[in-house]
Order: structure tokens, then C-alpha cells, then sequence
């Protein structure tokens, strides 16, 4: 019985789909038989992935409608033991769609079913909102990896997808637990970066990544040659980081559960908001501010 990890946080460009696309594509190396599952309708995974997003006839869409079976939508991912499931803009309409529909958090879940049977891991990059689609992938999740930015509004929301995870987990999905926090886009020249560290690892403890991915262009440039890093530039920083982050997160399976118990997210999160602001409300943010945009880690240097 293989395990499903949603990659989620409703705030837009913290590297929910490069996180999803790379730590699946190391998962594969590893020989997991992984399966790859877009759940956005801006289809970034299905693109960073090499598939054409405008041809998509049958993906997420479809089997989420039950307008497709399970063997239909499965297409072969870039590397061996990796297939994915394609999102197009069709998935935009579900959202709608939904609403009117019975059970209409449990589609996802349900058409997972027979496919969770058959790998080992699937991952599912969600939409930045926390509507009726996120609802589905967290539904459908057994756990999830929170990717977050180091910048400033990092926190900026977190109440909110935690609150969510905790709903979810009380009313809808008992097993649904936090896998843990990855820390996104770090620039280590900065005083910004290192007091966002320090702030999430003080209140996510352990469930916070070690392996800190770093800004680095060649991640940014992969999902334009629509590959993942390991065949875009394998030897690059970020290719490195991502491996040794989905060997981390593999290391972590078996051991005991952190249970995202509602109450004890709640009383985490308050802290957690205020004491970053209070940290972060300093004299040298604009300094800080100024150092980042002198430029990324160049890969090459
Ligand atoms: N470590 C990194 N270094 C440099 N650029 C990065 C890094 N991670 C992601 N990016 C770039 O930042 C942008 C946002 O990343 P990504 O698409 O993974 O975020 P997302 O959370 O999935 O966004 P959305 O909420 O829109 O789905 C992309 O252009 C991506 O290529
Ligand atoms: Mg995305």
C-alpha cells in the first residue's frame, strides 16, 4: 500500500511544484515506484515535466470527474519507475464543478484508491488556494510537506493552512498528519534568510527539514527545458540539495507520526506569527532587503 504526500500551501510561488517535481523525480532514482499527480490548473508540474499541457486529453481533471479510469490517465514520467497524472486548464472548472456535487470532498480519495495500491509514493503539487481542489488533494493525502519561501511573509497565512490541515484532519480524514516543513529558496547572504530559518525551526522543531534548498538559477531554469534538475544539471546546487532533501524525507518513513493535532497547531501557530513578527520588525530588514536583490547563488560559482 503505497503512501500519498500533498505538497501544499495556499501562498503562490514558494516552490510548491519544483519541490514536487524533483523530490518525486529522486524518489524514482531511488527505485519508489513513484507517481507524480498534478492538481493545479496552471499544470507547472505537467509542464516542468516535459508534457505539453495544452494536448492533455485525460488527467486530473478527468479521473477527478470520473470522465477517465485510472489506467487512462497515467502517462510515463521523465526518468524510470516515475509516471505522472496531467493537469490542464480544464481543472479550473472543478472548483465550480464541485460544489454542487455529493461527497464532493472525497473524489479525489476515492479515484486514488486502486492507484494507491500500485505505487509506492505518490505526490500531488496543490493549487495556491485552500478551495474545493486543495480540499481533495489534503482529503486524499496521508500526509503533507509544506514548502515555504524564506522571505519575509514567509508565515504570512500559515495559521490558515494549518487551521485547514486541522479541519481536514478532525472532520474529514482522521490519519492526515504534517510530514514536514521544507525551507524553499534560502539566500544565505542574507540576515533575512537566517532569521526565517531560526523562526520556523523554533516552532516546527524537528518537523522542519535539515536540508535547506537554496535559490539557485539552475532550479530555475529546469522547468523552461522541462526537466527535472537531475537531468537538467544534475552536478548544480540545487540538484544536490533535492537529493539529499528526498533522501531525508525517506529516512524519516516508519518513524512515529507527528500528529497535526489541531489545538497544538493553533497554539504553535499564534506563537509562532508573533514572535516572527516581533523578530523580524527591525531596522536592518531593509538592508537585508537590498543585499537580495543584489543577485542569486549562481550554480557555477
Ligand atoms: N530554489 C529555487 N531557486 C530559484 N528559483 C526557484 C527555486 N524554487 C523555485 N523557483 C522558481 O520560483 C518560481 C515559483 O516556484 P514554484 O512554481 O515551484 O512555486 P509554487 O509554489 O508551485 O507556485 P504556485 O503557487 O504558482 O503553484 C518558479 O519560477 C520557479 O522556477
Ligand atoms: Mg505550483
Amino acid at each position: 500500500m503505497g503512501k500519498i504526500i500533498a505538497l501544499c500551501n495556499q501562498k503562490g510561488g514558494v516552490g510548491k511544484t519544483t519541490s514536487a517535481i524533483n523530490i518525486s523525480a529522486y524518489f524514482a532514482l531511488m527505485k519508489k515506484k513513484t507517481l507524480l499527480i498534478d492538481a493545479d490548473p496552471q499544470a507547472n508540474a505537467t509542464s516542468g515535466m516535459g508534457l505539453d499541457k495544452k494536448s492533455v486529453q485525460k488527467g486530473t481533471y478527468e479521473l477527478l470527474m470520473g470522465l477517465a479510469s485510472e489506467q487512462e490517465v497515467l502517462v510515463k514520467g521523465p526518468v524510470d519507475n516515475l509516471d505522472m497524472i496531467q493537469s490542464s486548464v480544464a481543472l479550473a472548472g472543478a472548483e465550480i464543478e464541485l460544489v454542487n456535487m455529493s461527497a464532493r470532498e472525497f473524489k479525489l480519495r476515492d479515484r486514488l484508491q486502486q492507484l494507491k495500491q500500485e505505487y509506492d509514493y505518490i505526490f500531488i503539487d496543490c493549487p495556491p488556494s485552500l478551495g474545493l481542489l486543495t480540499l481533495n488533494c489534503l482529503v486524499a493525502a496521508d500526509s503533507v510537506i509544506i514548502p515555504l519561501q524564506c522571505e519575509y511573509y514567509a508565515l504570512e497565512g500559515l495559521s490558515q493552512l494549518m487551521d485547514t490541515v486541522g479541519l481536514v484532519k478532525q472532520a474529514l480524514n482522521n490519519k492526515l498528519y504534517l510530514e514536514g516543513v521544507v525551507l524553499t529558496m534560502a539566500d544565505f547572504r542574507t540576515r533575512l534568510t537566517g532569521e526565517v530559518i531560526k523562526e520556523v525551526q523554533a516552532f516546527f522543531k524537528d518537523r522542519v527539514y535539515k536540508t535547506i534548498i537554496p535559490r539557485s538559477i539552475r532550479l530555475s531554469e529546469a522547468p523552461g527545458f522541462g526537466k527535472p534538475i537531475m537531468l537538467y544539471d544534475k552536478l548544480s546546487v540545487g540538484a544536490q540539495r533535492y537529493k539529499v532533501l528526498a533522501k531525508e524525507i525517506l529516512s524519516k518513513q516508519g518513524q512515529p507520526e507527528v500528529a497535526a493535532d489541531k489545538q497544538a497547531l493553533e497554539a504553535e501557530n499564534i506563537g509562532l506569527e508573533t514572535q516572527l513578527h516581533r523578530t523580524l520588525t527591525q531596522d536592518e530588514l531593509g538592508e537585508d532587503v537590498n543585499q537580495e536583490a543584489v543577485g542569486n547563488i549562481d550554480d557555477q560559482s
